[in-house]
Formats: C-alpha cells, structure tokens, sequence
C-alpha cells in the first residue's frame, strides 16, 4: 500500500448530476462506447441483428444474449482480450415481434438460447473497442451441455433425469479464477420452472428456494418439459450452481462446481491466503445468507495433483453478531446440527439444501447479499445489501431498509481462510430527504446498492439497482434519485461521488477493468424495463421507456456492454 503519508487522492472527477434521461452520461473527461448489444453476430459470419425481434432461435444461439450482467476481462496481448459476460435473463416483451402472450416451442428455444453466458474477443484498434471475428467467441445458453463435478457428481440420484444435463440459467454476478477461468453464478433459476398439473405440491426443500406451481411467467414449460415441474422433477436441482467456463478452450464444457453449495447465488469473488483460494458468494434473497468456500489445499499444488481446488474444501455461512465481530460457521456434513441423525444423508445432501443447512448452523440473515469485492490493498471485504425489510440484527440496521447498505468486514489477521472476522457499517445509501441519518448529498446520493469492484487504487466502484416497480415512482423513497447510476466511493474517508448515469428502464451492472485500468467496461442492463409513471413496453410499442443504444424509431432498447475511457487516454479515476 501506498501510506497514508500520500495517500492519493481517489475522487477526481466532476459528480454527474441525477438524471431521468434516456441516456448514458459519463463524468466529464470520459468517453463511453457501445459495444455488443443484445443480437449482435459473435461470428462475421453470423446472423444479423433485425431490429424488429425477428431473429429465430437458432440464430439468436449465433448472437449476443439479453440482459448483460456480470462480466470479466481476460487479456489475451496489449488492447486484446476476452469478455466473458453472463446474460442474466431475458425481457419477453422485447424478445419476439409479437411479445410473449402466447409461448411455442420455438420461442421457448429463443429465450433459452438469449440466457446464458457470451465469450467473446475484442480489441482496441484506433483508439475504439471492438468486436474481433475469434476462434475463442462462443455462446453457452440455457441449452449447452454440461457436467457435474464435486460432491454432486454427473450419476447422484437428484440429479437424473433421463436426459443429459444442459445449460446454466439467470446468470448473474461472477468471478474469475487464479487459473484463468469464468466463474458464473446461477441466480434466481426458481423462477423458470412451472407446471400445469394442479396436483404438483413443491418438496419443502423446492419451497425453500421458491419454486412454485406458477414460475414467474416465462413459461417456458409449454414449450420444453424440462421446465415441467410435474414432467421433470429433478431439473431444478440442476441449477442453483457456481458454474465454471474456461474461456480460452472454445470446446470445453461448462462444469458445475457443487462444493460451493445451491443457492440464489449472487457472485463469486475469489481472493487467495496462504495459498489457498476462497470464494464469497451471497444469496441475493431477503433473508438470506453470506458464504465463503475454502479450498482444502494449495491452489496450485491441487491441481497438479489433479484434485481440482473447487472440488475439494469447507462451505462456511456467516453469523454477525451484534458486537461487531462474527463466525463462519462450517457446512460439514457431520458436524454440528447436520448429521444423519438429524436427517441429513451425506456432503451431497447438504449442498442440494445449501439453505436449510444454512438455517440449521444458525446463520445472520441479511438484507439481500449482492456483490462481495475485497479490497486489494487492506483486504477488507465489501458486501453490497440491496434492500430489505431489515432484521433484528445490526448487521441489517434499518428496519425497512429500502435504500440498502454496505458491509465491511476484515478477516482475522487478513486471512481469507480464518474462521472469524470483525465487521461494520461502512455506508448507509439512501435519500437525506427521507433518511437523516443517510450520509449522502446531491452528488452522491443512490439506492439500492448491487454492483461492486475495488481498483488497485483502492477506489470502489458501486453501482445501483432500484427496481423499476420503485424507480421514478412518486409513491416511493426513490422518487428523487433519477436512473440507475455508477458510484465512486473512497473506503478511509466514506466520500461517494456519482461518475454515471444509465438511461431510463436500466440498472448498471458488469464491472471490468483492463490490465493498464485505462478502459472500464460496464454493462447497460434491462433498458427500458418497464417503469411506472411512463408507458409500459408493449409489442406494438418496444420502445416507450427506453430506445437506447440504437435510437432507431423502428427498433427496441437493447442491454448492451460499454467502455469507458478517458479522454487523455489516461488511467480510469486517476
Ligand atoms: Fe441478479 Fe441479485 O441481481
Ligand atoms: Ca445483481
Ligand atoms: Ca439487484
Ligand atoms: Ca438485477
């Protein structure tokens, strides 16, 4: 670190004032680019993006996907590298010419084929990002075979289904591996499945995660019985996962990581300590819980023994006690309350009921887990509470909390891989108009706090998310904050400084630097969802919230990936 004698100075730029424009602004001094919005070709070969939705499935499996969340650059040489973005889900009403009222088969097939996951090459030529025709792009989608590996292997019974195992599903936040691969997150994957037979009663293990008779409207089971719940009883217990993808072998299979448990999972953020690798991960629900996986050797010396360090290790979940320290508490088939005796089979079961063990060992439920980033300097480790109704807990201080927080915590001595840590409050979001005790001002005002990086600077980058049933409503706390925005703060002095604005209908997610930090790509996600107080999107009018990027009067609004650069060509925040 660089010593608090010079400390630098992290917030250089103007504030961008809060806006509900159907725009991306960008601090002055910074230039931001559209890149692979939702339909673009991977391939030069490929087929093109038609602005009217008409794209079949077949050729959407040859596209971008919809709905761009987290993201992760791979550097592949100077200005050339590997975006790997996940495609978190899919805006029904956007994806068909006819909206979705009625599903068939092959819209299903589209919407699978618009989830998922994009590798892809790009490159700064002439000072502009582009998309590079690359041997290393690829789409994996809600239809791309896949394998099982850790406790959970390809043959455990809840995993049979009769058919092979495919696809990864509301992929959301993510991490990347010291070894060079993608970590994606499967997130809210209750939400596809469904059924029509009135009879079908979830287990109190798929009521624990939220599946339901009634799914969340995809519907996609009318057109594939993988997602019929009374047809296919087990392919829930095939999502849920940490999934990892090798980017740089086009031809591997995405392979699901059961060690690091089943839950809603929000992001996986790996750090390493004594050589060991840990990943946090939070269950992005009210409620739920804080996790951290620790391999059970070194890295390295686990994989040149073939023992893969994903594979192999101890799930803990979080307790913060009121005092201001905390416990993470093991996920150890056979320790405490999760033995035989107490209905708990082996490891494997465990992990398929992630949650309820978690509810056994006594876990702090926390307003809504979103992303967890650590800060490369201090190794204080961040975590970003969306909202919530607030528990009795002071971890979750705020009864309702509908602004959210940010949580911070160092583990004993540094050490990712001890068994407690202390933690704080490191920041209350929120409006000052409706909560006093929010320390925010006109330029740095937010809600909803999702997104999170901490440069090599230290500065931290975060990024809200109101939903759009709040944003821009008058009814509600958000009705002064505008768009979704990126944030800068500085975690010593607590200073927070808007640098972005999304257009209308988004939220701003997907946070990746380049190795010299003098491009920042971030992702434009869901815009113009529907909002409120504006006309919804309907299919005879897509573009009534949102008709950013493309500003085309016949097209729609489309998430897409943006680099950010400065104007000097010089390094992001500096
Ligand atoms: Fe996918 Fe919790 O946002
Ligand atoms: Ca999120
Ligand atoms: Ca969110
Ligand atoms: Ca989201």
């Amino acid at each position: 670190a660089a010593g608090a004698r010079h400390r630098r100075r992290l917030l250089n730029f103007p504030a961008v004032p809060i806006s509900s424009a159907d725009t991306l602004t960008v601090a002055d001094g910074y230039t931001a680019e559209v890149l692979i919005p939702w339909g673009t070709p991977i391939r030069a070969n490929g087929p093109a993006w038609r602005r009217d939705a008409s794209n079949s499935a077949a050729d959407q499996a040859r596209q971008i996907g919809m709905g761009h969340d987290g993201m992760q650059y791979f550097p592949l040489g100077p200005d050339r590298g590997l975006l790997v973005l996940n495609h978190e889900y899919a805006d029904q009403v956007l994806l068909f010419p006819d909206g979705d009222a009625v599903m068939t088969p092959e819209k299903v097939a589209k919407s699978l084929a618009a989830h998922g996951v994009s590798v892809v090459e790009v490159a700064l030529r002439r000072g502009r990002w582009q998309l590079v025709d690359s041997r290393y792009n690829r789409r994996i989608t809600t239809d791309t075979p896949v394998r099982f590996s850790g406790p959970l292997s390809g043959n455990h019974p809840a995993l049979q289904t009769g058919a092979e195992p495919r696809g990864t599903l509301n992929n959301c936040s993510c991490g990347a591996t010291p070894w060079g691969t993608y970590l994606t997150c499967e997130e809210n994957f209750n939400e596809y499945f469904a059924t029509e037979d009135p009879s079908w009663e979830p287990t109190p293990e798929q009521a624990r995660y939220g599946v339901t008779r009634w799914g969340y409207g995809y519907r996609w089971h009318h057109g594939n019985p993988r997602f019929d719940l009374a047809a296919t009883p087990n392919e829930p217990n095939r999502f849920g996962w940490v999934v990892e993808i090798d980017p740089r072998d086009p031809n591997s299979k995405p392979v699901k990581r059961t060690a690091l448990g089943r839950i809603k999972h929000e992001t996986a953020t790996v750090t390493e300590s004594r050589g060991r690798v840990v990943v946090y991960t939070g269950d992005d629900q009210v409620g739920e819980y804080i996790y951290k996986f620790v391999s059970s050797g070194r890295w390295r010396t686990m994989r040149a023994t073939g023992r893969h360090p994903l594979d192999h290790g101890t799930l803990y979940v979080a307790r913060f006690d009121d005092d201001g320290t905390g416990r993470w508490l093991p996920l150890k088939h056979g320790t405490g309350p999760l033995t035989a005796a107490n209905g708990w089979r082996d490891q494997a079961d465990v992990l398929l009921r992630t949650r309820q063990a978690a509810d056994a060992v006594g876990a702090t439920p926390m307003d809504r887990p979103e992303w967890i980033a650590v800060h490369p300097n201090t190794n204080d480790v961040y975590v970003t509470l969306s909202n919530g109704t607030g528990f009795p807990n002071a971890a979750n201080p705020r009864r309702p909390n509908p602004f959210g927080h940010i949580v911070r915590w160092r583990e004993r001595h540094g050490d990712a891989t001890a068994t407690s840590f202390e933690w704080d409050i490191f920041l209350l979001a929120g409006d000052p108009d409706f909560d006093p005790s929010v320390p925010l001002d006109a330029a740095s005002k937010f809600g909803s706090p999702d997104g999170l990086a901490v440069d090599r600077d230290g500065r931290m980058w975060i990024q809200s998310d109101i939903s759009n049933s709040s944003l821009n409503n008058p009814q509600t706390y958000y009705v002064n904050l505008g768009n979704n925005a990126l944030l800068v703060a500085d975690p010593v002095t607590g200073e927070v400084r808007r640098f972005a604005v999304g257009p209308r209908g988004c939220e701003l997610s997907g946070i990746a630097f380049t190795p010299d930090h003098r491009t920042m790509f971030i992702n434009v996600q869901h815009p113009g969802e529907a909002v409120p107080t504006l006309e919804r999107p309907s299919p005879a009018n897509p573009r009534s919230v949102s008709n950013w990027p493309d500003r085309d009067p016949k097209g729609r609004p489309r998430s897409a990936t943006v680099a950010i650069r400065r104007r000097d060509g010089g390094v992001i925040g500096r």
